[in-house]
């Protein structure tokens, strides 16, 4: 991989001064905060985050208050967000943090932290500590390889470790704002799909790929395997005003999560009552898809094998992921 031409790194933290957005942990330096969005930006849209990031800073302000706080209540906040090991990770790491007495200072104690991996380490690093610790995602991997018209599959570790080992060499004192820059450049300027804004961006005159006219042909990556396609039948047991809901079990998707009773395969209800309504949805994980249909049907007495709820009591009480939403919403349940 070539150098980064030094020239890109002033170029950069200049257009991030005044094109930087307005996101709400962008407001200090507190590396509690600063791991909080991290993890929440793992995977998942700055729009998405945005507001759960508030709402959950506001139930459990510091380090102490995640620590203290019921794991139902962590994943309650973390309802919709998706991937929820993130949350148990955050759970664990922070009665960790709180036992040590003080947030981890170098980069290999953070990188320790259960649901830290590199990226996230050199970006909590950066950000909150302004340490030369590059964190490569997706969206950097993206601009340099445009910037430099890097041929590597972006999918193999070593193109990784190339784009790293480069930035440190370039590496500013104003590491946040750098791996800021970098990040922001990715999200609102170098985009994935579509045209990228390059009137708009920094290094127009240095962009190898810009300058040959072949932004698209960068990044390179070898194709992923198609996701898997899994039928699962839903069966929404209502008796009165309460529905049937279980928790899933300790392991795998969607682990400890709740749900309404549910089986893989395009299979009838139990004879438990007549079948009134029907109904068809589906959900993308990362490596399977659901194509569920949904079964109500009106029981008469509330079996024991199941938690009895309200649609008001599940809205409140009970994390249960979006792949059921589109049910819940349909019993007139609201979130
Ligand atoms: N994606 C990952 N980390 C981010 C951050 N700190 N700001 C914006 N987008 C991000």
């Amino acid at each position: 991989m070539r150098e980064i031409p030094e020239k890109a790194v002033p170029l950069l933290l200049e257009w991030y001064r005044v094109s930087r957005r307005d996101l709400p942990w962008r407001e200090n330096r507190d590396p509690y905060r600063i791991w909080i969005s991290e993890i929440m930006l793992q995977q998942t849209r700055v729009e998405a985050v945005k507001e759960y990031y508030r709402r959950f800073l506001a139930k459990f302000p510091s380090v102490s208050a995640l620590a203290q706080a019921d794991e139902e209540e962590v994943l309650k906040a973390w309802e919709g967000l998706g991937y929820y090991s993130r949350a148990r990770n955050l759970h664990k790491a922070a009665k960790l943090i709180a036992d040590a007495g003080a947030f981890p200072a170098t980069r290999e104690e953070v990188r320790a932290l259960p649901g830290v991996g590199d990226y996230t380490a050199g970006a909590i690093c950066s950000i909150a500590y302004d340490m030369p610790c590059p964190a490569v995602d997706g969206n950097v991997l993206r601009v340099l390889t445009r910037l430099l018209a890097d041929g590597g599959n972006i999918d193999d570790p070593a193109t990784k470790r190339a784009c790293s080992d480069r930035l440190i060499e370039v590496y500013p004192p104003e590491a946040g704002d750098f791996c800021q820059a970098l990040m922001e450049l990715g999200a609102i300027v170098c985009v994935p799909n579509g045209a990228p804004a390059c009137g708009a961006c920094p290094w127009k005159t240095l962009c190898r790929a810009h300058l040959a006219g072949e932004e698209e042909r960068y990044p390179v990556r070898k194709e992923k395997a198609a996701r898997k396609t899994v039928a699962v039948s839903v069966y929404v047991l209502r008796c009165g005003e309460r529905f049937a809901i279980e928790k899933r079990g300790e392991k795998g998707l969607l682990a400890g999560l709740w749900q309404f009773p549910l089986k893989e395969g395009a299979t009838i209800p139990p004879e438990r009552g007549e079948i009134v309504r029907l109904k068809r949805a589906k959900h993308i994980f990362t490596h399977v898809e659901w194509h569920m249909t949904g079964y109500l049907t009106e029981v008469e007495q509330p079996s024991p094998e199941f938690v009895w709820a309200t649609a008001a009591e599940i809205g409140s009480n009970y994390a249960l992921p979006s792949a059921f939403k589109a049910f819940f919403e349909w019993l007139g349940g609201s979130r």
